[in-house]
């Protein structure tokens, strides 16, 4: 599924005060294909992610940008920006994973039930064999990630490594055709970070799915196809990986 985006501004207001985070980023991403995004801590990696999952909306009007057309975030046939509600939520759950930048994994859930409630909720809320059906496959795609022993654990549990494997399998339960992932290596060491993105990769190529990922590492760079830099609000540098640092 291909993404295209356009336009995307997006200004916070804290204390009366604006941030303007993202001032007009646009960006293709072909069907199959992996961007990586850098830039500096504050900006606006994670803000873009959201925007581009369908989590957060872009700002409707861009003082002075009028001439640039409106905001538009597209997946395959999908215009994002125009889903509401039940709409939106499943879009989501069909299409997209996310991992995100902090794990975000629910703290009283094990393992097992962090990855299967995202399946339950793609399914409407199952009871019965479906339930017990969705829970077998959180499992085997848990012990896939070697994760197989530390199902009945809780994320409080877990060593970093593991918790991004979880929060990874918890994101392709589903089997999106889009995945954004905030940092998946952000906190690892280099050979757990080189597990994750072996895990990555091989989901691509099974699947075909079309992947951008936030880092500031030069490993996950290197293995996209291409990588943009945002740089006060706009993607100021799209080459090669020789470009990253
Ligand atoms: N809800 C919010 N309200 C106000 N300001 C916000 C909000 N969320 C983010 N910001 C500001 O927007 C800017 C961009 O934040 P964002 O999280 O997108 O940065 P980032 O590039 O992901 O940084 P990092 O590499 O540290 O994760 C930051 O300066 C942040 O303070
Ligand atoms: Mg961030």
């Amino acid at each position: 599924m291909d993404l295209h985006a356009a336009n995307l501004f997006k200004t916070y207001t804290l204390h009366r005060k604006r941030v303007e985070v993202l001032r007009g980023v646009s960006l293709e991403v072909p069907s199959g294909a992996c961007v990586a995004v850098v830039g500096k801590s504050g900006s606006g990696k994670s803000t873009l992610l959201h925007l581009l999952g369908g989590l957060d909306r872009p700002d409707k009007a861009n003082p002075g940008q009028a001439d640039l057309g409106p905001a538009q975030v597209r997946a395959g046939e999908t215009d994002v920006t125009r889903l509401r509600g039940s709409a939106l939520d499943r879009y989501r759950a069909q299409s997209v994973g996310f991992v995100f930048q902090l794990y975000h994994l629910l703290p009283e859930l094990s393992v097992l039930q962090n990855v299967a409630i995202a399946a339950m909720v793609r399914h409407g809320l199952a009871f019965g064999a479906q339930r017990g059906a969705q829970m077998a496959k959180a499992a085997a795609l848990l012990t896939s990630f070697g994760m197989g022993h530390r199902l009945e654990h809780r994320p409080a549990e877990l060593s970093g490594g593991e918790r991004q494997r979880v929060a990874l399998a918890r994101a392709l339960i589903n089997r999106p055709l889009l995945l954004f992932a905030d940092e998946p290596t952000g906190n690892l060491d280099p050979s757990t970070g080189g597990q994750i993105l072996d895990l990555l990769d091989a989901y691509r190529r099974e699947t075909g799915a079309t992947m951008v990922i936030v880092t500031h590492s030069i490993e996950v760079a290197s293995r996209a196809d291409r990588v943009v830099r945002l740089v006060d609000g706009r993607i100021v540098v799209d080459q090669t990986v020789q470009a990253v640092g």
